[in-house]
């Protein structure tokens, strides 16, 4: 298990948007998180992430206590995270977005600037994640110009350069042509297999959901309802019902 969430929990007022959450997730698998609108998806998202502090309950990561980490401490410590709205620079080019990562990663590590003798290795190593994403090719294309599904490669090619080992992705289809969704998925799959990562998304396309997880985990109004195998969730009755009036027909 490289992250284990307990019994965590955040109000925001009266609104419980996550109660007394647990949520396990096993190392190198892609573990989903579904519900519908408003169920706290995002919100423990947060919580994990370190965005906000939850107001009970703990996370671990790999082991250590990092509840209420602040999200550069996590980033650090190796839990990255995509946004549903991307967090390319537009009039930049593909490698240059990428290569700042690296630089503010090494910076963070390092607390000194780099010495000039280091960016060849910064372009290399940057060249080396746009290969692993697919955008090979593609380096001096200004990211605004990219497709769509493009810029979303370029969103994990940004997370990679963070050499996370736990990457969290907040609905990494969504809006998204059929085509595009499939390469995507295709990405996520690699991220698992080839680099041996873990992957956590919230997706609301259940199909995909289903053919993609180890394991799927189902919330409604901030609790956890079902935590199981896609086939198993499938058969769940109270998931079932949850997704009474929506897509929730594979
Ligand atoms: N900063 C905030 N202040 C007040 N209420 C919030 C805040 N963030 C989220 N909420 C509320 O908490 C609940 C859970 O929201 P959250 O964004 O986690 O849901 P979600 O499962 O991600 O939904 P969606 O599928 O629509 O993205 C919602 O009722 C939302 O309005
Ligand atoms: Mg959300």
């Amino acid at each position: 298990m490289i992250l284990n969430v307990q019994h965590v929990s955040k109000n925001f007022g009266a609104l419980q948007a996550v109660n007394n959450v647990d949520l396990s997730v096993d190392a190198s698998t892609i573990h989903s998180i579904i519900g519908p609108n408003g169920a706290g998806k995002t919100t423990l998202f947060n919580l994990i992430t370190g965005a906000i502090r939850p107001v009970r309950g703990t996370v671990h990561f790999k082991d250590q206590d990092v509840t209420g980490w602040r999200p550069q401490r996590m980033a650090e410590s190796g839990i990255a995270r995509t946004f549903q709205r991307t967090s390319v620079f537009p009039s930049l080019d593909v490698i240059e977005n990428v290569a700042l990562a690296i630089r503010s990663r090494q910076k963070l590590a390092a607390s000194v600037w780099l010495p000039n003798a280091r960016e060849g290795q910064v372009m290399d190593e940057a060249a080396d994640i746009l290969l692993k994403v697919g955008l090979q090719g593609r380096e001096r294309v200004v990211a605004a110009n990219l497709a769509h599904g493009y810029q979303r490669s370029l969103d994990i090619a940004i997370g990679l350069a963070l050499e996370p080992e736990l990457i969290l992705m907040d609905e990494p289809l969504a809006g998204m042509s059929r085509g595009d969704r499939e390469t995507v998925a295709g990405l996520i799959t690699m991220l698992r297999d080839t680099l041996g990562l873990t992957v956590v998304i919230v997706e609301h396309d259940v199909g995909m959901v289903m053919r993609l997880s180890d394991r799927i985990t189902v919330m409604q109004n901030g609790t956890v309802i079902a935590s199981a195998a896609p086939e198993e969730i499938r058969g769940n009755e109270a998931v079932r019902k949850a997704y009474l009036h929506g897509s929730f027909t594979e």
